[in-house]
């Protein structure tokens, strides 16, 4: 157990608010929320199971798991006979330390008839096969509004892509959908910025 600094004791035992830790590569950001955890386990008496532990990356999850695991045995070897800290070993199994994304599967996964147009068989495509579909609707999208002679899209057409290529477009339609993919409501957040062109 290492003697924390001032910072790391405000990381660890800070309650009701929504807290930020950012400090440089091996300066113990894990630990302390490993430590954080522990205190909840131990002097708030949460179950692990109870607590919602979501990382980046599998690999980041698996360490989690581990060294929190192996904080609660260090805390045994001092109190042998805690049976709380015991039953956490059990519970440890079926807590929710995971990936963001396989956490978000499970709550669809679970869910699927409270959220309409999932299919309860859905699964996760990979980013190859989302590149495809990707392109696959862009094609058709194009090819229909070329059937429709829109007048817009003629006009947009003619400003963005040369003669007898629309890719210029069709990336440029990529990089905003990429772009306004970070955004919580990227259709509204677009129609917004498009208004603010909109000068009449
Ligand atoms: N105040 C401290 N005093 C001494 N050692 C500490 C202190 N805080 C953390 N450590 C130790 O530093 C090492 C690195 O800690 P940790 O893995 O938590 O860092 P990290 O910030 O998560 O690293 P990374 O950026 O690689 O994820 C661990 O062995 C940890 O026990
Ligand atoms: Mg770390």
């Amino acid at each position: 157990m290492p003697n924390w600094t001032n910072e790391q004791k405000q990381a660890i035992y800070e309650n009701g608010n929504n807290i930020l830790v950012a400090a440089a590569a091996g300066s113990g950001k894990t630990a302390v929320l490993v430590e954080r955890i522990i205190n909840k386990i131990i002097n708030e008496k949460i179950d692990i199971d109870k607590i919602l532990i979501v990382t980046f990356t599998n690999a980041a999850a698996s360490e989690m798991r581990e060294r929190i695991l192996n904080a609660i045995y260090e805390k045994l070897e001092k109190n042998p006979d805690d049976e709380n800290l015991q039953r956490q070993i059990t519970l440890l199994n079926m807590a929710n330390i995971c990936t963001i994304d396989s956490f978000c599967l499970d709550i669809v996964r679970n869910n699927f008839y409270e959220l309409e147009n999932i299919s309860p068989n859905f699964r996760i495509a990979d980013t190859t096969e989302i590149d495809l579909l990707k392109e696959e609707v862009l094609e058709d999208i194009f090819e229909a509004k070329y059937e429709n002679e829109e007048p817009d899209f003629e006009k947009l057409i003619h400003t963005y892509t040369s003669y007898r290529d629309d890719t210029p477009l069709k990336d440029l339609v990529k990089k905003i959908y990429n772009y306004i993919s970070s955004n919580p409501f990227p259709l509204e957040w677009l129609h917004e910025k498009v208004e603010m062109f909109n000068l009449r």
